[in-house]
């Protein structure tokens, strides 16, 4: 670590959807500035506060016990402000009267979008922190909130197991993740799914609808759907379905926002808490607009437009391995 820092005060905020992980995440990045005497702000509700200039002082105490809490205590926004230069001008306003010499950012796609046409424009070190249950940045293997998120789904699909079991039903499950599969692959395999529709791959009904009537044998089936999927959401294709195969009993259940919240899993506060951690030491180097992620357990740093412009390809296997433990 450099010993000729030029950062003496720097500031964090959350954006986009909150995820799991992000208070765990927050407290490292104040908690490890302190250590390092450098003072920290928080910015209330993503772009919005930084534009509105809701910037509060923050200090080890202000971070206590959170760590197990879902949300953030810093709330969250996304924008619509920040996406024009004169919203985008007024933040840097704030940020140059609040003296920060350097901005941690936790948030999603979304969220690195408008930092890297920022850094652009104006002249402050953004270090971006991948905060999304969706898990479709590229840079990393894990991002904050995901592991949470998907025992999330999966504890629930177990519960709707049972009952599809006791009345002998098929379920459409929809899941969150917009317009990736990575939720609904991870949950479904580990609830095992008779079959996982995601963005990624274009989903033929005819095939499902043969698929399913081939598995008559089953006392319960269950289709977990991933909300951005090319067929449609889960009452789209339960419809679909229900057309062709009227001996079968069909219920929808869409998990929606019970994926966003809840206490972060213990995987899912290291993961914020190693992050937010090296975020710090990252502006101390003098590192710039690159979101931290972790591959294989080492740092890796990655420039906002690349880890926001390839989405990480979802792994093949995955779904052979479903179609394979599903029969
Ligand atoms: O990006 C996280 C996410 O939960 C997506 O999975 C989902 O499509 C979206 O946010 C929902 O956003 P909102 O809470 O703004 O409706």
């Amino acid at each position: 670590m450099s010993k000729d820092s030029t950062i003496n005060k720097i500031a964090v905020f959350t954006s986009g959807g909150d995820a799991p992980g992000m208070n765990a995440c927050i407290r490292a990045v104040v908690r490890n500035a302190t250590y390092h005497n450098i003072e920290v702000m928080g910015i209330m509700k993503g772009y919005e506060g930084m534009i509105d200039g809701e910037i509060i002082p923050m200090n080890s105490r202000t971070v206590s016990n959170i760590i197990h809490r879902g949300g953030t205590i810093l709330k969250s926004a996304r924008s619509k402000r920040f996406m024009d230069y004169e919203g985008r001008k007024k933040a840097f306003e704030h940020l140059k009267a609040n003296a920060i010499d350097g901005v941690v950012a936790i948030g999603g796609d979304g969220t690195f979008r408008g930092a890297q046409v920022f850094s652009n424009e104006f002249n402050i070190p953004f270090i971006g922190l991948p905060g999304t249950i969706d898990n479709d940045l590229s840079g990393t293997d894990f991002t904050i909130g995901y592991d949470t998120a998907i025992n999330t789904a999966m504890e629930a699909i177990d519960k709707i197991r049972d009952t599809a079991a006791a009345h002998e039903r098929l379920f459409f499950v929809e899941v969150m993740g917009r317009d990736a599969g990575f939720i609904a692959l991870r949950c479904g395999i580990a609830s095992g799914a008779e079959d996982i529709l995601i963005p990624e791959i274009e989903t033929d009904l005819e095939a499902l609808s043969q698929k399913l009537g081939n598995k008559k044998h089953k006392d319960s089936m269950i289709v977990v759907v991933s909300e951005g999927d090319d067929a449609g959401d889960a009452f789209k294709i339960s419809s679909y379905i229900r057309e062709r195969h009227p001996e079968y009993d069909i219920r929808v259940t869409v998990l929606g926002h019970v994926q966003r919240g809840g206490s972060p899993t213990c995987m899912d506060r290291m993961l914020a808490s190693r992050m937010g951690m090296e975020a710090v030491n990252a502006l101390i180097d003098g590192k710039k607009n690159v979101m931290i992620g972790i591959i294989n357990d080492k740092l890796h740093f990655t420039p906002f437009d690349s880890a926001t412009k390839h989405h990480t390809r979802i792994k093949p296997y995955l779904k052979e391995m479903m179609e394979v433990l599903s029969i």
